[in-house]
């Protein structure tokens, strides 16, 4: 059995996740796969860079008991932090910035120069940064992981990593944000747009400012990552042909159900016979034939047109932050099998 020492940069709502199935999970990765491990490192801008590379108690973390930060920080605190955690895997699980990817792009860099693998549930950096981070561990002999940034626990970068060698993507079509989904399913119960948003902020899985997911930039992200791995085609967002779901009316949405229709946020990249990749994210009013109209709530799914698969559908139902704790934590145990075992 190997212990791993793992550093956590981030510790919100999917990084308490993520220790949480890290303990419900710690005898079956030592029994199963050999795998053990300790929190050596968390950090945030309030909890700045604590490190132990004899380990944390996980435990406390959840009650929110911190040891100090580190003093006497460098110039770079992140190489600093790492190297007095002798880490071996760092999760980058801070918020997204999808301007520019940092400085989570920079977290990642350091990560995989100090000799750890990079896993992440940040899209910044696929969309930013992808290419440059996966030639950077492959010169580093580590891995880059990100299975949790699109559709958050369901195996899409691994599907295709793994077990569809050799595919080439034509078309994908997708419901990828949850938010708009949620708000659209409680429209067409009869509630009104605005309604909706302050009940889906409510439950926690909208933010104060919305427009992110409203507006469609969420989508236009998620969009941008899959091409960007999947297709080969670095895509930046804003080139994404781009319309959300403000302005729609619960009155709208209720007669269009009443014949039949369903309006959803809807996310398509194909490629076009010359070669050139055209993506957009818009409002689209579904026949409730549509496999995409059958998606309710904070479920999501994507359905894959590929030169041999003529069609690939994965749906994933009633996600939160465990599920994407789950994609993480599917990353480490991958992450550590051969390159192209996993
Ligand atoms: N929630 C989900 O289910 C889900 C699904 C898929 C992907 N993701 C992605 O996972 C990441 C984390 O999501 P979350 O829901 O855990 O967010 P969250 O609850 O808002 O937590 C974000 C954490 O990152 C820290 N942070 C933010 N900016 C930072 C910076 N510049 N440097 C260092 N730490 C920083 C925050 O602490 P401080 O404020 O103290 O810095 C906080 O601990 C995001 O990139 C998100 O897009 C989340």
């Amino acid at each position: 059995v190997n212990t791993h020492n793992l550093c956590l940069l981030g510790f919100g709502n999917v990084g308490k996740a993520l220790v949480r199935l890290l303990i419900e999970k710690q005898a079956p990765l030592r029994d199963q796969y050999g795998i053990d491990w300790r929190i050596a490192g968390v950090a945030s801008r309030r909890l700045g860079w604590i490190a132990a590379p004899d380990g944390l108690d996980p435990e406390a973390l959840l009650r929110g008991e911190f040891p100090a930060s580190l003093p006497d920080l460098s110039a770079d605190p992140v190489r600093q932090w790492l190297e007095a955690a002798r880490s071996d895997v760092l999760f980058e699980i801070s918020s997204l910035n999808a301007q520019t990817g940092q400085p989570a792009i920079h977290h990642l860099r350091t990560a995989l120069e100090c000799g750890a693998h990079a896993i992440t549930a940040n899209k910044g950096p696929i969309v930013h940064a992808y290419r440059e981070l996966r030639d950077l561990a492959a010169r580093c002999g580590k891995r880059f992981m990100f299975e949790s940034t699109v559709m958050d626990g369901a195996p899409i970068f691994s599907l295709f990593r793994s077990a569809l060698p050799a595919t080439n993507i034509v078309r994908f079509r997708g419901i990828l944000n949850s938010t708009t989904n949620y708000i659209l399913t409680r429209m067409e119960a009869g509630l009104n747009f605005e309604d909706a948003v302050r009940e889906a902020q409510e439950i926690g899985i909208a933010e104060t400012d919305p427009s992110a997911d409203v507006d469609g930039w969420d989508a236009t992200v998620k969009v941008a990552a899959l091409a960007t791995v999947l297709m080969d085609s670095p895509l930046d967002p804003n080139s994404i042909e781009r319309s959300g779901i403000r302005g729609l009316t619960g009155a709208a949405v209720q007669a269009a159900l009443a014949e039949g229709f369903r309006y959803k946020l809807v996310c398509t990249a194909e490629r076009g016979d010359a070669g050139q990749l055209r993506a957009r994210v818009g409002m689209e009013k579904l026949s409730l034939t549509d496999p995409l109209a059958s998606v309710a709530g904070t479920s999501s799914l994507v359905h894959f047109e590929t030169d041999v698969l003529p069609g690939l559908t994965l749906t994933e139902h009633n996600p939160g932050p465990r599920t994407t704790a789950y994609g993480l934590l599917a990353d480490f145990i991958n992450a550590l099998r051969p390159e192209g075992g996993s």
